[in-house]
This record gives C-alpha cells, sequence and structure tokens, in this order.
C-alpha cells in the first residue's frame, strides 16, 4: 500500500499521496484537493505551512539551524568561497571548475558596461529617494535596455543573462550610493576581484587613489554569502511568482528587490540600526525598549529578532556575529550602538517573552553593525544585501522555468458582501 494521508470532510474520504523530500521532509501533495472534492480549498495566511515548490537549491532546518547551498554548508562556504563560486553554485547546481570560474568572472567583467543613458533616469531621482525605490527601477529599466527575452532552455542563453545581472547591479548599486552622495560615477575596475570592484566603485574618492583594506573585503564577501539564498522567503517567492506568469528575468528581479525592501524582511538591517540609534537617543534604556517589544498594545518589536523559520538559532547570525567582532576590532571601531545590540542581545535571550516564543537574533541583527562599520550609509544596508541575494534569486527564477511551474495564483475565501442589486444615488 502507498503511503497516503486521508481527510474526511462531510463524510467522505479522500486520500492524498506524500511527497518526501532528499532531507527527510513530509508533505501532503493536495493538487487534486479542488477536484475530488468539488471545490473545497484550503486557508493559510503567510504561507505558514504550504510549500509552493519542490526546490533543490537551498535546504535549511530552522530547528537545528541548518542553512546549505546545494548541499554545502553555509560555515564552510563563508569560511571557504568567493561569492562568485557561490553564486554559480546557485545558480548552475555545481561548483565551477577554475576554468569556469575564471571565465565567470571575465564574462561579468565584460559585461558591467551599464548604458550611460541610465545615469539619465538616475539624474531624474531626487537625492532624498530611497535606494531600494531607486535600485528596483535601475533594474526593471535594464529590461528596456537589453530587450531579448531570455530563453531559460538556451543554457547559453541563461549564461549570458546571468553575467549581465551580476555585471551590471553591482554599477547600480554604487550609482544608487553615490548619486545620493553628489559623487562622480564610476564603471569599476577591469583588474579587481568581484568584491574588491564593489568596494571600490563605492567608496572611490575622486581625489584619492582607493586602497583596498582586507579585512573589510573579507567581511563583504562573507555577508554577500550568508544573503545568498535562502528558499522560499518573501522576496524570492515574489522573484518565482512573477517569473511564473513568464515575465522577463530582470522585471522579475526588480519585483524581488521592492519585495525585499520590507522592514520585516531585508529592510530589517535598516530598521535593526534605527532602532538601535533610537534607543542611544533615548538615554539607552535597554529595559525600556525591551518591555515596549512585549506590550500588545505597543507597535514596537525588537527589530532583528525572531524568524519565520529558524526557531532555534539562525546560523547566518552566529557566523556574522564573529565577523562583526573581527571588523570592529581590526578597524579598532568604538561604537556606542554596538554596546547597546550587545545590552538588548544579552537582555532578551534571558526573557522568558522572548525564550518561549523562539525569537533569537537573526542576520540582520548584526549585518547592519558591519555595514556601519565600513561606512556603508544606513539607508544602503538593504541594497547590500539585494546585491548578495542576486544568485540566489536567478538559481530559484531559473529553478522554476525549468520545471516548468504553473503560473501562481493562490485561491481566496471571499469574505465580502454577498450579492445586491445596484441603484445610483445620482439618480
Ligand atoms: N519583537 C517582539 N515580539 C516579536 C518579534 C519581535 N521582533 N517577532 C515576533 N514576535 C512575537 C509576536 O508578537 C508573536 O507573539 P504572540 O504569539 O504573543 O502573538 C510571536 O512572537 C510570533 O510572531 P509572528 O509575527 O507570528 O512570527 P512570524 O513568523 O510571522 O514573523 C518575523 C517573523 C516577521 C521575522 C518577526 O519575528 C518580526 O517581525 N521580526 C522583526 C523584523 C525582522 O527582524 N525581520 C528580519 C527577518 S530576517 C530576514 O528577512 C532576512
Amino acid at each position: 500500500m502507498s503511503e497516503k494521508a486521508t481527510l474526511e470532510f462531510n463524510g467522505q474520504k479522500y486520500d492524498f499521496p506524500i511527497v518526501h523530500g532528499t532531507e527527510k521532509e513530509i508533505a501532503i501533495n493536495i493538487s487534486s484537493l479542488r477536484a475530488v472534492t468539488g471545490g473545497v480549498t484550503t486557508i493559510d495566511p503567510g504561507f505558514k505551512n504550504t510549500g509552493s515548490c519542490e526546490s533543490a537549491i537551498t535546504f535549511l532546518d530552522g530547528e537545528k539551524g541548518i542553512l546549505r547551498y546545494r548541499g554545502y554548508s553555509i560555515e564552510e562556504l563563508a569560511a571557504k568561497a568567493d561569492f562568485l563560486e557561490v553564486a554559480f553554485l546557485l545558480i548552475f547546481g555545481e561548483l565551477p571548475t577554475d576554468e569556469q570560474l575564471s571565465k565567470f568572472h571575465e564574462d561579468i567583467k565584460e559585461n558591467s558596461i551599464v548604458d550611460d543613458d541610465i545615469r539619465k533616469i538616475l539624474d531624474a531621482f531626487p537625492k532624498s529617494a530611497h535606494p531600494m525605490g531607486v535600485l528596483s527601477s535601475l533594474t526593471s529599466a535594464l529590461t528596456a535596455f537589453n530587450p531579448g527575452s531570455v530563453n531559460v532552455e538556451s543554457e547559453e542563453d541563461m549564461y549570458n543573462s546571468v553575467v549581465k545581472l551580476l555585471g551590471k547591479l553591482p554599477v547600480l548599486v554604487a550609482w544608487t550610493m553615490r548619486k545620493k552622495q553628489g559623487l562622480p560615477l564610476d564603471y569599476g575596475d577591469e583588474d579587481l576581484g568581484f568584491v574588491e570592484n564593489v568596494l571600490k566603485m563605492m567608496f572611490k574618492q575622486p581625489n584619492k587613489a582607493y586602497v583596498q583594506n582586507p579585512i573589510i573585503v573579507n567581511a563583504l564577501n562573507k555577508l554577500l554569502i550568508l544573503h545568498a539564498d535562502h528558499e522560499q522567503n518573501c522576496s524570492t517567492s515574489t522573484v518565482r511568482i512573477v517569473g511564473s506568469s513568464h515575465a522577463g528575468l530582470f522585471a522579475s528581479i526588480s519585483s524581488g528587490i521592492s519585495a525585499l525592501w520590507g522592514p520585516l524582511h531585508g529592510g530589517a538591517n535598516q530598521a535593526v540600526l534605527e532602532m538601535l540609534e533610537a534607543i542611544k537617543e533615548d538615554g539607552g534604556d535597554t529595559k525600556k525598549y525591551m518591555a515596549k517589544a512585549k506590550d500588545k498594545s505597543d507597535p514596537f518589536r525588537l527589530m532583528g529578532f525572531g524568524h519565520r523559520v529558524y526557531k532555534n538559532f539562525d546560523p547566518r547570525a552566529k557566523i556574522i556575529k564573529v565577523a562583526a567582532d573581527e571588523v570592529l576590532n581590526d578597524l579598532g571601531v568604538e561604537d556606542p550602538i554596538l554596546d547597546i545590540a550587545k545590552g538588548l542581545e544579552r537582555e532578551a535571550l534571558a526573557d522568558p517573552y522572548f525564550v518561549q516564543r523562539k525569537l533569537y537574533p537573526n542576520v540582520d541583527f548584526y549585518s547592519g553593525i558591519i555595514y556601519r562599520a565600513m561606512g556603508i550609509p544606513v539607508d544602503m544596508f538593504t541594497v547590500m544585501f539585494a546585491l548578495g541575494r542576486l544568485p540566489g534569486w536567478i538559481g530559484q527564477w531559473r529553478e522554476m522555468r525549468l520545471r516548468k511551474e504553473p503560473i501562481g495564483r493562490p485561491r481566496q475565501i471571499y469574505s465580502g458582501e454577498t450579492a445586491r442589486s445596484f441603484s445610483s444615488s445620482k439618480r
């Protein structure tokens, strides 16, 4: 007898097949539910219990604090890999050979020129515009400058689009920051590694040579790897669902950037720093803010705490915490914000409210502290996250199209007015 799950509804029994993942995950395949029951559907706000797809890219176990890209542990990748190796792995499924990696890097550099007319679009934004809005718009605008649609079945076509995106997005990231700071825009340096080039494009002053700091290069490489994929989170699900309508890759990535912007998702790294600043301005009383976070009549939440899937600890937070200490020690940064962060962390980890709800510091609790030490402005933090997440979004988009997934179109349970007749008030 094959394994099945049985649903009993209104005296009738319905059997559904079971799907097993390679990591022993178990799911009930309810794709025939409406057909066999004559229209009964499920409801699961926030998709807390719903698997939207099968995927072979990232595995995470929120209870055990495990995160792996294509089977490789995040700890090993963060310690040993380059961001571009990880990008290749996520998108194409295997680590690149030395030859593939150097070609990948060459092709990315070759494709890093952004049409000069994009500068005109950038110029039209007010300096006050949030960099995430600017980045999402410019990424969408790239579609107009690279109009051919990607034939996902063609390895060559897909590869060309990947190197275009990985070449151009760092330029857009740097331009977005430099425009706000009134600095001249730059196309980077052919001779540099990917991460070094990103840093130089962002920070080079027009009247000075840019000197690379290996501690910062190493920390940014790690941060980009830690953020590179995280299975079906809000922005990745957005990229997959937009792409499922066969919208183009650039347009799908642009929508992912918008989804990432929100403070409950990628925007949390900015929100964490703003929260820490606000606590400092208010006298540094962490206990007062702990009480606010626990008060159900107060909308305040401790930003950087809690995660939809990690209910034990966020493995990325562990790695990043060590990296933050290294960067701050090596750069000799003494930051009162850090003391506030450490105080909040200590109190939250010992507080029954946080312990019972399994609310631990997430990756964004520490990433902002490192970005700040690197001299990255607070409103650019989520942009750095987007740069890291780019390979994950591309890999997930590609997988979704190659698996020929149907258009994403959830059901609803209508709870509005029933039929009523119209009579115009104008008559
Ligand atoms: N501060 C205070 N209370 C919290 C927090 C928090 N940061 N997070 C969750 N809770 C409480 C909720 O009020 C709720 O309490 P209740 O059971 O008494 O009603 C309980 O913990 C469960 O919270 P939910 O919102 O149901 O958990 P969910 O899985 O839907 O949300 C989320 C996860 C959005 C990350 C949430 O923990 C949060 O808002 N955290 C702060 C924002 C943040 O750091 N986001 C970054 C996530 S990481 C990323 O996107 C890369």
